[in-house]
């Protein structure tokens, strides 16, 4: 791993997915930023750290629907005939269990038609991921946004997309993520279908050594700096119950 990422530079590896079909948009945005800032913040608490993620979700709804289709609908004003414009595509969004979960209420709270999946996804000691739990509307010609706030290695993702494929042929899909790291974008680029876009706020690539499995990604899996657990930093640490 370390020798594969030796020579990393952030813009050619940028160049590369956009070569497979992938692109990744890095929203910089002053308010995406300060909001970034209190997530990393090691001081913030949980109740401000699920309100920062509401937030993102809002705000990068507003970036991502730059690209949304509108439709035009006629109305009547108090004085007149008129139109308007609608969102044309349907869209479902799918929050991964659990920290995806504020971000996907910011992000109802900007679409009213919205439709929202849950898919559960945790991980191993040994970093492979097990899908446990999977309640998903037709996803059928439907723009597709999966909400995971740490692209870290990417499996939980990947597995998430094998779980959703089988709910119908999703016009496209889109992943909305906080921070990611280089390892876990070559990994998706794998997987997802060419066209998929990527929208982070941060690509965490700096820190890199020989324990690491990539730049940003250390091996436990985790992004450094990054904000650390996230789910666990939103709604607190499971208890673990020991095997009977
Ligand atoms: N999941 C997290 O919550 N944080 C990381 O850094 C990686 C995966």
């Amino acid at each position: 791993m370390y020798n594969e990422w030796k020579k990393y530079n952030r813009k050619k590896f940028l160049k590369s997915l956009e070569r497979k079909g992938m692109q990744v948009h890095l929203i910089t945005h002053p308010l995406i930023l300060e909001e970034l800032t209190r997530l990393r913040d090691k001081s913030t608490n949980r109740f401000e750290f699920r309100h920062s993620l509401r937030r993102m979700g809002e705000l990068l709804t507003y970036e991502l629907l730059r690209f949304g289709k509108i439709k035009k609908i006629p109305l009547v004003t108090p004085l007149g005939k008129s139109h308007g414009y609608k969102l044309e595509d349907g869209y479902v969004v799918v929050p991964v269990l659990r920290a995806g979960v504020p971000i996907a209420e910011g992000f109802n709270a900007m679409i009213s038609s919205v439709e929202i999946a849950f898919v559960s996804c945790w991980r191993d000691k040994d970093l492979s991921v097990v899908v446990e739990y999977a309640k998903v509307p037709d996803i059928s010609n439907k723009q597709v946004i999966i909400i995971d706030p740490m692209l870290a290695t990417g499996h939980s993702l990947c597995a998430v997309y094998e779980t959703l494929r089988r709910f119908g042929k999703a016009k496209s899909w889109k992943i909305l993520a906080v921070i990611a790291s280089p390892v876990g974008l070559k990994e998706i680029s794998k997987s997802f279908p060419k066209g998929t876009d990527v929208f982070i706020c941060a690509l965490d690539d700096s820190a890199f050594g020989k324990d690491f499995l990539g730049p940003g990604l250390n091996s436990h899996g985790y992004i450094v700096p990054g904000l650390g657990d996230a789910g666990d930093r939103a709604y607190g640490s499971p208890l673990k119950l020991s095997k009977k």
